[in-house]
C-alpha cells in the first residue's frame, strides 16, 4: 500500500521516513531536515549525486529565519507577491542547515510549496524537510501519484493531491545587491513563475533591479541531459518535412515515430509536458516536438529549458 493519508504523512515524516508529496509544481520525495540519515536517505533512493543541492520547503515565510545567515530584503518582496508558490530562493544558509542539504554550499534554497494537503503537513510537522523532485536522478519529474508510484515500483509512500497545476519545477532565484541599491536577480532555473512576472511585481515595488539568466554551477537540473523521458525525444521546426524526421529516427532504431504539438499558451503547456513525456513513452517509439517560431519568447522560457534538457535529437535550437 503505498498511498497514504495527509496525517499519515506527518507520523511517517516525524519518524524520519521520507514521503511522497503534491506540491502545485511537481511531486516531491520529501524528509524532515533535522535527521542526517533522512536527507541521505533522499540521495540514495533518487540515485542522486550529492553534489546536487535540495530544496528545503517551509510552512510560512517565518519558518525560514531560523535557517539563514541574512535574507536579502528584496527577498521579502518577492515572497509577499509569490509564496506559498512556485518561487524558490537561495540565501546564505545558518548553521541549522546540514551540509547534506546544501552539498557543502553556504547557500540554502527556499521555498513555500502552495497545495492544500502538503501547505497542511508542514504546519502539522511544525520542521521544515527537504524535497527534490520525486524521480530517479535524471528522469522526467512526476506530476501525479500514478508517476510516483510507477517511478518506484510503489516502494515509496505517497500522498494522493491530484494532478500538479503548474506542472514544471519552481523558478529558482538568487540576488545580490550591486552598486547604486540596484538589485542584482539571478534566474538560476526558469519555472513556474516567468521573468515577466518577477519584472512585474519588483516594478510596482519600486524596486531597482536587472534579473539575469545565469547558469548555475551547481545546477539545478542544470546537467545538459535532464527531465529525459524513456523514450528518446527530438525538436522538430515547424518546416521540417516528417519524412526526414522518420529517415533520421530510422536510422537509430526507432521505427514509430509520436508526433507532439505544444499547446499555444504556455501555462497550459507547462502543465502538460511532463505528462506527455510520461504518457507517450514506450519502447521503440520516438518523440518528436514540433516547435513553432511562437514557442520561444520569455514566457515560453521553462517550457522550452525542459524540452531542451529532455531532448535527445535537436533539429531545432534557441
Ligand atoms: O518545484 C520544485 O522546485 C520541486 C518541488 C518538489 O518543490 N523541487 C525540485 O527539486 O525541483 P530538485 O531537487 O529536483 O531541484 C532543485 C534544484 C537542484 O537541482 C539544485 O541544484 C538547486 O535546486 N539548488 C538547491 N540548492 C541550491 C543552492 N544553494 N544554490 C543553487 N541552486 C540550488
Ligand atoms: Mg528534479
Amino acid at each position: 500500500m503505498s498511498r497514504i493519508t495527509p496525517d499519515y504523512a506527518v507520523k511517517c515524516l516525524s519518524r524520519g521516513e521520507l514521503v511522497a508529496l503534491p506540491t502545485e509544481t511537481v511531486y516531491g520525495l520529501a524528509g524532515r531536515i533535522d535527521m542526517e540519515e533522512t536527507l541521505r536517505q533522499i540521495f540514495t533512493t533518487k540515485d542522486r549525486p550529492f553534489f546536487d543541492p535540495l530544496i528545503v520547503h517551509v510552512a510560512d515565510a517565518s519558518a525560514v529565519r531560523p535557517l539563514v545567515k541574512t535574507w536579502p530584503k528584496i527577498y521579502d518582496v518577492l515572497v509577499e507577491a509569490f509564496w506559498p508558490g512556485p518561487m524558490t530562493l537561495v540565501a546564505p544558509k545558518s548553521e541549522n542547515v546540514s551540509s547534506l542539504i546544501t552539498s557543502g554550499l553556504d547557500s540554502v534554497a527556499l521555498r513555500c510549496p502552495r497545495h492544500p494537503l502538503t501547505e497542511k503537513i508542514l504546519k502539522d510537522l511544525k520542521v521544515p524537510v527537504a524535497a527534490p523532485s520525486a524521480n530517479r536522478f535524471g528522469h522526467t519529474s512526476p506530476t501525479s501519484a500514478d508517476h510516483v508510484e510507477a517511478e518506484f515500483s510503489g516502494q515509496v509512500s505517497v500522498v494522493d493531491g491530484g494532478d500538479c497545476e503548474i506542472g514544471v519545477e519552481s523558478t529558482v532565484l538568487s540576488a545580490r545587491e550591486g552598486q547604486k541599491g540596484q538589485w542584482i536577480v539571478e534566474i538560476l532555473r526558469p519555472g513556474g513563475i516567468s521573468r515577466k512576472q518577477i519584472r512585474d511585481v519588483l516594478q510596482k515595488a519600486k524596486v531597482s533591479a536587472v534579473i539575469e539568466r545565469a547558469e548555475s554551477r551547481v545546477a539545478p537540473g542544470h546537467l545538459k541531459h535532464h527531465y529525459q523521458p524513456s523514450s528518446p525525444l527530438a525538436l522538430v521546426p515547424s518546416e521540417m518535412q516528417d519524412s526526414e524526421v522518420a529517415q533520421r529516427y530510422s536510422d537509430v532504431g526507432i521505427l514509430k515515430i509520436q508526433w507532439v504539438t505544444l499547446d499555444n499558451d504556455p501555462k497550459m503547456a507547462a502543465r502538460a509536458l511532463y505528462q506527455l513525456f510520461h504518457d507517450l513513452s514506450a519502447p521503440g517509439v520516438g518523440l518528436a516536438f514540433r516547435v513553432e517560431p511562437f514557442h520561444h519568447g520569455e514566457d515560453w522560457e521553462a517550457v522550452w529549458d525542459r524540452l531542451n534538457r529532455a531532448a535527445t535529437y535537436h533539429w531545432v535550437t534557441p
